[in-house]
């Protein structure tokens, strides 16, 4: 990693600067960077875009979205300061040069002999290539500075797609000037998860098939497509977040340990685990499409005028990776994401095997529970003796909850860590681009298979229910063992009532 020596005056120019993205999470992060301290005051911040309109107009649209704590509204007025629009075409140089014309203003009113720019393209697939292109044509500062890209998903559709964008990409940008988003590595549960694994040699000890018995990361979400239906009609819950952020969760979970802490080594790992996987099983697929609602106030997914008639796209899949190394061999992994459930919720389940003999063999499986969101929390389901006279056994958690743990300390939203590792230049929690092209190779075959003449028809399962009706016997089959209240597990607190109702 080539260190930055500077931070002051950097430029950052955030293409797409009126869409949702920009406005709903690039600006409101930089602010909150800006907000906790690590942002200095002297950078420069310039939307840009093709709808016309004022500073001040923009500077109140992207304000909506701030999340100004209980801080004074002074800070948002000093950030907006430095916050300045231009509008102008995406495919035209005019735009471009202009933008350029600016920057190099300020940079030579504030003396600046190395400039520092970060380009944010917040841009649908359509526009990325020629801005990507203009960009570096025109705004690159060349040998004389430091010019970074940072770009989002999608990245292609499937693996052809995605390499011909990398084809048109990796002339112009080269590997370590790009920053590819996938927002879920700035979580901070998620970015704990190299941590955790490697400075806790107890877990380090039992992190492998003689002791694990299954991996489970799911995703659940209790809204809809409401609203972009039609975007979603043509990516289906796979390509929105499987392929990308819950894979990318697991390769951090399960990727052998570093040769050291830098972006490279850490993103070795993480391809050397990649490519572990076996292809992926299409028999061995759950696939759902959420209908309305039990009590009918909630619409289906084919309510939506957006979408298709009769579109077989999926909301809801679950699918189980195998991986083909020897420290996991035969511990299946199952990825299930849904939207339109029955609550919010990113966890990651590590279930251990079961005691099989001895005096404590009827007892419940350790489960560590990873909740990404919300309220982040870690907990280990153990089992422990009933205090007192009772010698019964009951299921209890080691449990570190962030929110009691560490109630004085802010969490970074995931998109304030991420600027802020582009600004150091810190590409360990973006993807690099053999990830990327191994991760559609995995999925690609899947894809085309359950889009396909042969491909199953998505089980309907209710507006916030569970998902399909077929999940338990799935997980069941894919080696997780539900345990539920049994063994009276309560969650947070255990009470003599509730232990003592329990049957043991
Ligand atoms: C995005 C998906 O990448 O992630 C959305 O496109 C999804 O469909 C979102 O809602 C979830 O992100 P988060 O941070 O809200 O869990």
């Amino acid at each position: 990693m080539t260190a930055i020596p500077f931070k002051e005056n950097t430029v950052i120019v955030v293409f797409g600067a009126s869409g949702d993205l920009a406005r709903k999470k690039t600006f409101p992060a930089l602010f909150g960077l800006f907000r906790e301290g690590y942002l200095s005051d002297t950078t420069r911040i310039i939307g840009y875009a093709r709808t016309k309109m004022g500073d001040e107009e923009f500077r109140s649209r992207i304000k909506e979205h701030f999340d100004l704590r209980d801080r004074s509204e002074s800070l948002a007025v000093q950030f907006l300061k430095m916050c300045t629009y231009e509008s102008a075409q995406y495919d035209k140089p005019e735009g471009y040069q202009k933008l350029t014309d600016g920057i190099e203003e300020f940079e030579a009113s504030r003396g600046v002999d190395r400039p520092h720019r970060l380009f944010y393209l917040a841009l649908p697939p359509a526009v990325f290539i020629p801005v990507a292109e203009r960009v570096r044509k025109y705004c690159h500062p060349g040998e004389k500075g430091i010019a970074r890209l940072i770009v989002e998903k999608p990245f292609g559709r499937d693996l052809a797609t995605a390499r011909e964008l990398q084809k048109k990409l990796a002339p112009l940008w080269k590997e370590e000037e790009l920053f590819r988003i996938d927002h879920y590595l700035g979580k901070e549960m998620v970015k704990n998860l190299i941590p955790l694994r490697f400075a806790n040699s107890f877990l380090h000890a039992c992190w492998n098939n003689r002791y694990i018995s299954s991996i489970q990361i799911s995703f659940k979400e209790p809204f809809g497509t409401e609203g972009r239906g039609g975007y979603f009609d043509s990516i289906g819950i796979i390509r929105d977040v499987i392929q990308n952020h819950l894979l990318q969760v697991l390769t951090l979970l399960a990727m052998e340990r570093p040769v050291s802490g830098d972006a490279e080594s850490v993103r070795n790992e993480k391809v050397h685990l990649l490519r572990a996987i076996k292809p992926l099983n299409k028999e061995n697929v759950l696939v759902g499409q959420y209908a309305r609602s039990e009590d009918g106030k909630k619409p289906g997914y084919l309510d939506d005028e957006t979408v298709k008639p009769g579109s077989k796209c999926i909301t809801y899949a679950a699918l189980t990776l195998e991986i083909c190394n020897e420290r996991w061999e035969g511990v299946p992994v199952i990825l299930r994401a849904g939207k339109a459930l029955n609550e919010g919720k990113v966890e990651i389940r590590v279930q251990f095997k079961e005691t099989k003999n001895g005096i404590f063999s009827h007892v419940s499986r350790n489960e560590l529970v990873i909740r990404v969101q919300p309220n982040e929390a870690m907990y280990m389901k153990m089992n422990n003796k009933i205090p007192g006279v009772s010698n019964k056994m009951v299921v209890t958690d080691l449990d570190l909850t962030y929110s009691q743990r560490y109630n004085k300390f802010y969490i970074p939203q995931a998109y304030e860590s991420l600027i802020r590792d582009a600004l150091n230049d810190n590409h360990s929690n973006f993807v690099r681009d053999d990830e990327l092209d191994i991760s559609w190779s995995l999925f690609t075959p899947l894809l085309e298979y359950l889009e396909g003449p042969d491909g199953p028809d998505p089980v309907p399962y209710p507006y916030g229910s569970r998902g399909p009706s077929q999940l338990n016997g799935y997980l069941a089959k894919n080696g997780y063992v539900y345990q539920g209240h049994s063994g009276g597990y309560q969650w947070p607190v255990t009470t003599p009532e509730g232990a003592h109702k329990s049957k043991m």
